[in-house]
C-alpha cells in the first residue's frame, strides 16, 4: 500500500513552550490510523499543522501529502486537497439547521443566490450516507452530540473529503453513539477514506485501527502496524506514559470513620414534566475518609441526584434530609452547598467548572476567595502562591499560574478544576466522571489526588461509568438504576458481573 502522508521532524513552538519537539508519522493511504498519546502530548497541535489551521511557516518540518511536498497556507487549501478535520470542540452553529451548517460558507449558490432546494436535497442524501434519518430542517440545537459529530462528518463527506481527521471524536459519546461512529469510519474505509482518529479509548483503537502513532511529550515514540504486529494495550500504554504501568490504580489502605454526608430518602421530580419523579428515595451513606461509589447506565440518574443535591441545580419539589457531621443541612443554593462543606467536580469543565479565559490563579481561588484574602481584600501573592502549590502537587503541565485554562489541555484543566474544590476544602466531595476523555497518566494522578484527599479526612462520593475504575478506586459501590439505588456493594465483593446483575435484574445481586 502506498502512503497518502507522512510528516517529517515537524517542530512547533508557542512562544517558549515547545509542543513539538520531533514528530514524524506516516499513513497508508485507505487505512485508519490511531493518535495515541498523553493529555498535552501534542496530538491536536500535529492535527492544525496537518489541516492549514497553523500555517505553513509557523512551524518546521515537512508535510508530503499524495505525492508532493505541501505548504498549506490555511484550512482552506488543505479542504481543497481533500483533507477535513473534525476538532475537539465541535464547531456547529446550534440555531441552525442541519442543511444551514453543511452549507455553511460554501453555500451552493446559483446566480449568487443561495439555491434552499438543492441544499435540502444534497442534505438529505449526505445524512443518509452518515446513516441520519432527521430531516434536514431539524436545528442543530436539538440533536445530541452523537448525531451533531455525524453531522460534522456528514459536512467531510459533501466536501469530497479523502483524508478525515477526528480529533477525540468519541471521548464525550455514550456507547452506542461511539459504536455507530466507528462502525461509519469502517465503512468509510470500504468507500478509500483515510482516516487518522484520536483516541484515549484503547478498546476501540484496537477495534478499528490499522496503524498506531504513539506521540510523548512532542515526540514520536512509537509506531505500530496492527496486522504484522501484535498490539496490546499494555504496549501503548507503556510508550505513552514512558513507563510500565504495573497498576492503573495507586494503592490506599482506607482509614474509615464516623458518617460525614447522609441523604435520606432523597426524592426529585423532573424540573419541567408534570408527574415524573426522577429520583426515588435515595439514601446513601459517605463516611469520613471513604470513597463511595455509584455505579449505573446512561440516564440512570446518577448526575441528576448529584446535582439536585448540590444546590438543588437540577429538579423540583426534592423531599429528604441531608446531614453533613451529624447536623442537617440546607443545600438549596450552591453558596449554601459549598458554605456547608460540599464540593461538586462535574464532567463538563467548559460548562460549569471553570473560566476558559481566565488564568488558573483565578480559577483556582474562585470558589473560596476567603482563602485569599485579607479583611476582605484579594491578596494576589497568597493567591499566586496557592495555585503554584498545588500545579506542583498535582503536576500540572503549563508554563505557570498565568497560563489561561482554556489553553491547557483535558487532562490538565480537570486537575485544575479539582484543585479549585480541593482549595475549598469541603468535607464532601462529588465527582462526576472525573477521569472522562482523559489519558490513563493523567487518570493516575487524579487518583492519586483523590487518595490524599480522603486520607485528610474528607468523604468522596464518586460517579464514573467506567466500572473498573469504580472498583479500583473504592470502598463500597452503589448500583443505581432508574431513579432509585437497587444494590450496594463492598469492595472486596464487588465485581462487574453483581453491578451489571444488580442494574440488569433491578436489585437481585
Ligand atoms: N494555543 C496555544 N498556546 C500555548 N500553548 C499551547 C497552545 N496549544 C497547545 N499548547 C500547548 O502545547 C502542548 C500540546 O498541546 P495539544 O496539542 O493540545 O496536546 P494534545 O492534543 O495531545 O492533548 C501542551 O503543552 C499545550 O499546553
Ligand atoms: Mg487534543
Amino acid at each position: 500500500m502506498e502512503n497518502i502522508l507522512e510528516m517529517r521532524s515537524i517542530q512547533k513552538s508557542f512562544g517558549h513552550v515547545k509542543a513539538l519537539s520531533n514528530v514524524s508519522m506516516t499513513v497508508r493511504r485507505g487505512e485508519i490510523h490511531a493518535v495515541c498519546g498523553e493529555n498535552g502530548a501534542g496530538k491536536s497541535t500535529l492535527m492544525k499543522i496537518l489541516s492549514g489551521v497553523y500555517p505553513h511557516g509557523s512551524y518546521q518540518g515537512e508535510v508530503h501529502y499524495d505525492g508532493s511536498v505541501r505548504a498549506f497556507a490555511s484550512i482552506q487549501d488543505s479542504e481543497a486537497a481533500g483533507i477535513i478535520i473534525i476538532h475537539q470542540e465541535l464547531a456547529l452553529v446550534p440555531m441552525l439547521s442541519i442543511t444551514e451548517n453543511l452549507f455553511l460558507g460554501g453555500e451552493k449558490a446559483r446566480y449568487g443566490v443561495i439555491d434552499w432546494e438543492s441544499s435540502h436535497k444534497a442534505a438529505q442524501s449526505v445524512l443518509r450516507k452518515v446513516g441520519l434519518t432527521e430531516s434536514p430542517d431539524t436545528a442543530i440545537g436539538s440533536l445530541g452530540i452523537g448525531k451533531q459529530q455525524l453531522v460534522e462528518i456528514a459536512k467531510a463527506l459533501s466536501k469530497d473529503v479523502r483524508l478525515l481527521i477526528l480529533d477525540e471524536p468519541t471521548a464525550s459519546l455514550n456507547e452506542k453513539d461511539s459504536d455507530t461512529l466507528l462502525r461509519l469510519l469502517l465503512e468509510l474505509k470500504e468507500r478509500g477514506v483515510t482516516s487518522i482518529i484520536i483516541s484515549h479509548k484503547l478498546n476501540e483503537i484496537s477495534r478499528v485501527a490499522d496503524a498506531i502513532t504513539v506521540i510523548r511529550d512532542g515526540a514520536t515514540v512509537d509506531a505500530m502496524d496492527c496486522h504484522t504486529q501484535t498490539v496490546g494495550e499494555d504496549r501503548i500504554i507503556q510508550a505513552m506514559v514512558g513507563r510500565e504501568m504495573a497498576d492503573r490504580y495507586p494503592k490506599r489502605t482506607p482509614n474509615i470513620g464516623e458518617p460525614i454526608f447522609e441523604v435520606r430518602d432523597w426524592h426529585v421530580d423532573h424540573p419541567t414534566q408534570k408527574n415524573r419523579t426522577v429520583i426515588k428515595g435515595v439514601n446513601l451513606v459517605a463516611r469520613r475518609g471513604e470513597i463511595v461509589g455509584i455505579a449505573g447506565l446512561m440516564g440512570s440518574g446518577r448526575t441528576e441526584l448529584a446535582m439536585s443535591l448540590f444546590g438543588e441545580a437540577y429538579g423540583k419539589k426534592k423531599k429528604g434530609v441531608v446531614r453533613i457531621k451529624g447536623r442537617e443541612v440546607d443545600v438549596s443554593t450552591v453558596r449554601k452547598a459549598i458554605d456547608c462543606g460540599m464540593a461538586y467536580v462535574t464532567e463538563d469543565r467548559k460548562g460549569n467548572g471553570l473560566l476558559l479565559d481566565e488564568d488558573i490563579q483565578k480559577n483556582i481561588s474562585l470558589a473560596n476567595l476567603a482563602g485569599v484574602s485579607r479583611h476582605g481584600v484579594l491578596d494576589e501573592h497568597q493567591e499566586f502562591s496557592v495555585a503554584a502549590d498545588f500545579l506542583k502537587k498535582l503536576r500540572v503541565r503549563c508554563q505557570g499560574v498565568n497560563h489561561i485554562v482554556g489553553n491547557l489541555s483535558g487532562g490538565n484543566q480537570q486537575k485544575v478544576v479539582i484543585s479549585k474544590w480541593l482549595f475549598s476544602n469541603p468535607d464532601v466531595l462529588i465527582l462526576d466522571e472525573p477521569t472522562r476523555g482523559i489519558d490513563v497518566g493523567a487518570k493516575y494522578e487524579i487518583y492519586s489526588i483523590i487518595n490524599q484527599a480522603v486520607d485528610a479526612g474528607k468523604c468522596v462520593v464518586m460517579i464514573s461509568s467506567e466500572m473498573p475504575e469504580l472498583l479500583g478506586m473504592c470502598d463500597r459501590v452503589y448500583v443505581m438504576n432508574e431513579g432509585r439505588f437497587v444494590g450496594e456493594l463492598d469492595a472486596e465483593e464487588a465485581t462487574q458481573e453483581k453491578i451489571m446483575r444488580a442494574i440488569m435484574r433491578n436489585g437481585e445481586i
